[in-house]
């Protein structure tokens, strides 16, 4: 369904966020004909490019980052036919009037903040002083949002003093994942597993992001942010959030929002003991943080395990453990709802059992798995074994996982239709640094240093201890 006509004006057009993901996305939603004929995208940025200058650019983006759809050379020339371009100084006057000029009346006018978070509130102090946003106008920034509470509330200052909480799209683009979407519908539209999903039933919870690469070619930036900052703050938040958050009364912005921002506030603040800070060292042919870093003594951590308690009726005594990191022995984002055992068991012998899992595959392999207990085939008696009831959404869906819109081309069509479901409140964001604060400080305080691990394993032992010291254990990283 082809959204509303729209000019989009991205600032930061020529930036690496704009060439990989933005202006790809908008052409695979052009091809898939979601983008009407007549939208407009113009780019913005302190280079010295006319028309002719930026949808070169973005051919190139194009070939590098659209995959097959580039090689349609017509779809790239109607594309490119969308594209305007203006220098803009953020904090002189060149550009601005030009770029009021070139948006249309009548067309929904959304601008998205493509930058540094330094330059939010220059921006939008411009986009309203020049006239060229107003009541109705839609603007999109992205993380980090902030680097801990206090500056967090003076983004969000800074751009309320210029827009309402409607006009702002905050994105996280863990949000935009189908599967992170999927968690809401399995929950919210089965009858089968919300009377589960609490303390009574389910043992524990794992929220796994883990990642091979390392952090290489960005070390100045994730040096002064750590694993804490770059996922858990946002990315793992938002998936507790989805995982523990009460059935909201409807499908809708504030509604979804209101719910997260609940179990953000149930927080329990966490021990010390109870978090396991890593950074990867050097393996074979491959360099430590360290070197990434370029601080031979930095304390920034790639790795984090942690013990979290969400302190309300449904949950009193289920922990969550969440972890992520960087260089670990696969790229494996899940989430796992282990249940309780049944309460008496009628067979006899034991079978090494591991109890119902339900597991939601974010990537690879997008997909949900229950794991059920069967009698093992044969005539060898009553004898119980587990097998998983597996969906991968390839092998479900077919050919409509191919045409699935990335994240980023998800959110973006969310923000032309005007949907906040899938943005990041402000208070969301206020609330989630609050509790993470406290946590940084106190490795501050302490000077505490994170502990090294092998680059291919699944982070430091300490990790490992963590569970094992309840009784429970990690699922395997593959
Ligand atoms: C980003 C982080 O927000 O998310 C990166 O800054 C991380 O450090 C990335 O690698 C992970 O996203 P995805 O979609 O590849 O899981």
């Amino acid at each position: 369904i082809p959204v509303d006509p729209f000019d989009l004006i991205i600032i930061g057009a020529t930036g690496d966020l704009a060439r990989r993901k933005i202006l790809p996305g908008l052409f695979r939603r052009m091809c898939a004909g979601q983008m009407p004929e007549t939208a407009k995208v113009i780019g913005a940025s302190r280079g010295d490019l006319d028309d002719a200058g930026f949808r070169d650019f973005v051919k190139d983006a194009l070939k590098e980052f659209a995959g097959d759809t580039a090689k349609d050379a017509k779809s790239v020339a109607q594309f490119l036919e969308m594209l305007e371009y203006v220098s803009l100084d953020v904090f002189g006057d060149t550009g601005w009037k030009e770029l009021k000029s070139k948006l249309r009346p009548d067309t929904i006018h959304a601008v998205y903040f493509s930058v540094g978070p330094s330059l939010f509130g220059e921006i939008a102090r411009k986009l309203s002083g020049h006239g060229i946003t107003d009541e109705h106008s839609r603007i999109v920034v992205e993380k980090p949002f902030g680097h801990d509470l206090e500056t967090a509330k003076a983004l969000n200052t800074e751009l309320r003093a210029c827009f309402d909480e409607h006009q702002i799209y905050r994105i996280d683009h863990y949000l935009g994942k189908e599967t992170v979407q999927n968690l809401m519908a399995v929950r919210f539209g089965n009858a089968l597993f919300e009377p589960l999903w609490n303390a009574q039933h389910v043992d524990h919870v794992q929220i796994t992001v883990a990642e091979t690469v390392s952090v290489e070619g960005r070390g100045g930036y994730y040096d002064k942010s750590g694993a804490m900052r770059d996922m858990v703050q946002n990315h793992l938040m938002q998936l507790l959030c989805l995982s523990a958050m009460e059935p909201p009364s409807k499908y809708g912005a504030d509604a979804v929002r209101d719910e997260k921002l609940k179990v953000i506030r149930a927080l329990e603040p966490v021990a010390p003991s109870e978090v396991v800070r890593g950074q990867y060292s050097a393996g074979r042919d491959m360099a430590s943080y360290l070197e990434h870093a370029e601080d031979p003594d930095s304390k920034t951590e790639s790795f984090i395990a942690m013990k979290v308690k969400v302190a309300n009726w449904r949950w009193a005594s289920t922990p969550f453990y969440l972890r992520t990191g960087k260089r670990l022995r696969g790229r494996m984002s899940e989430i796992a709802i282990v249940f309780k055992d049944p309460p008496h068991s009628i067979f006899e012998g034991d079978f090494n059992r591991k109890g119902n899992v339900l597991v939601i595959r974010l990537q690879p392999d997008e997909g949900i798995t229950m794991r059920v207990t069967i009698k093992e085939p044969g005539p060898g008696g009553m004898r119980l074994t587990e097998v998983p009831l597996d969906m991968s959404f390839a092998d479900a869906l077919g050919d409509q996982v191919s045409v699935m819109p990335d994240a980023y081309e998800r959110l973006i069509m969310d923000v032309i239709r005007g949907d906040q479901t899938l943005f990041m409140r402000g208070d969301e964001v206020e609330a989630a640094w609050a509790w993470v604060d406290p946590i940084i400080e106190a490795w501050q305080d302490a000077g505490s240093r994170p502990v090294p691990y092998d680059p291919g394993g699944s982070g430091p032992d300490d990790s490992l201890m963590l569970l094992h010291k309840d009784g429970r254990r990690w699922r395997e990283i593959k």
